[in-house]
């Protein structure tokens, strides 16, 4: 973790919500597309709203509209997710991109430890499901930030 992700993670743990959302949304690169750019936004809004919501189910016993929440933001961000990733890996295959199948294991990876949330849910785990944070956080860093910057002189191409 370089000085600023690990800042940002110290703020998601224990600084407020809003200086944590400022932070991450400064964070996400411009990866060469503007489609992907706009994806990437989108994901991120998701997890403020699961963060939310999350917040919320942290300080009293959930309700039966939490969990609604919970699993209506989890939904959205697997049908996102999965979306977004065809788009890009469409876009990769376009402009030939080197690292391809490194960078499609990277989105089968992810989406199989999305979907094992739904589990989670299925069993109101709510400490199991406050993990998904630490998943979201490593997209956007560890995947965005460095697996799709690969991309970035090539994909306009695509
Ligand atoms: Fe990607």
């Amino acid at each position: 973790m370089n000085e600023n992700e690990s800042d940002i993670f110290q703020e998601m743990q224990t600084g407020d919500i809003k200086t944590f959302r400022a932070k991450l949304t400064a964070a996400i690169p411009d990866v060469g597309s503007k489609v992907l750019n706009e994806d990437h936004m989108g994901l991120l809004s998701i997890f403020f709203s699961f963060q939310r919501t999350m917040e919320g189910v942290r300080q009293r016993t959930p309700d039966a509209n939490d969990w609604e929440k919970v699993a209506f933001d989890l939904e959205t961000l697997i049908d996102l997710t999965e979306r977004h990733f065809r788009t890009e890996e469409e876009m990769m295959e376009r402009c030939n991109h080197g690292y391809l199948s490194a960078h499609l294991a990277e989105h089968h990876v992810f989406l199989r430890k999305l979907e094992g949330y739904r589990d989670a849910l299925e069993r109101k785990d709510t400490k199991e499901i406050l993990k998904l944070k630490y998943d979201l956080f490593e997209l956007f860093f560890d995947h965005v930030n460095i697996t799709d910057m690969k991309f970035k002189d090539e994909i306009g191409r695509a």
